[in-house]
């Protein structure tokens, strides 16, 4: 393929994604609590923000159906996908309310727990930045989990992980 260089304006926003597409990132799924039952949304913004105190963030599309309910959330879980959920990743891009495809409990706070991710963040909202046409929202991690195994990546469009070494 061919270089391109361009300043991103509203004509060219399909090559600033695909110039964005080749960081490589993990793949999240947030989930919540609503008076109707669980919430989710996958997320491959998510990024680390600070130690102490402990603050992650992720990015919410205003645009999105879901904007309202992970706006408002006070309490939230970010669970880090592993290498064999991809499938589920997919299923809560598609549709944030149906949890038959997967186990789950909520926790004291009412978080919607997943079983089996490599790693989970029970965050409190700390703070939500308007930025464009998302949202920061950076949350202050109360619980952490991790485990070992592989995790999910998302780059150019396509998941993938880590090949296994012989
Ligand atoms: C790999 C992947 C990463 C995504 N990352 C984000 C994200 O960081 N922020 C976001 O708001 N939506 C993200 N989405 C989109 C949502 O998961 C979901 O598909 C979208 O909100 C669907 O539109 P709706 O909320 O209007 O139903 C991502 C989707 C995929 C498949």
């Amino acid at each position: 393929m061919t270089e391109k260089t361009f300043r991103p304006d509203p004509d060219n926003t399909l090559a600033f994604r695909e110039a964005l597409g080749c960081f490589g990132t993990g793949v999240t799924v947030v989930t919540t609590a609503t008076p109707e039952g669980p919430a989710a949304i996958t997320v491959n913004s998510f990024a680390s923000v600070s130690l102490n105190p402990p603050l992650v963030s992720w990015c919410l599309a205003t645009e999105s159906n879901r904007f309202d309910t992970f706006h408002d959330a006070q309490h939230y879980s970010i669970h880090v996908m592993a290498q064999d959920q991809q499938d589920l990743a997919l299923q809560f891009a598609r549709d944030g309310l149906d949890f038959s495809h997967t186990e789950w409990k909520p926790d004291a706070k009412g978080r919607p727990l997943l079983a089996e991710c490599l790693a989970r963040f029970d965050c409190s909202l700390f703070a939500r930045h308007e930025a464009g046409d998302h949202v920061i929202i950076v949350g202050k991690v109360e619980n952490v989990l991790y485990r070992s195994g592989q995790g999910l990546i998302f780059k150019r469009g396509q998941f993938g992980g880590f090949a296994d070494l012989l």
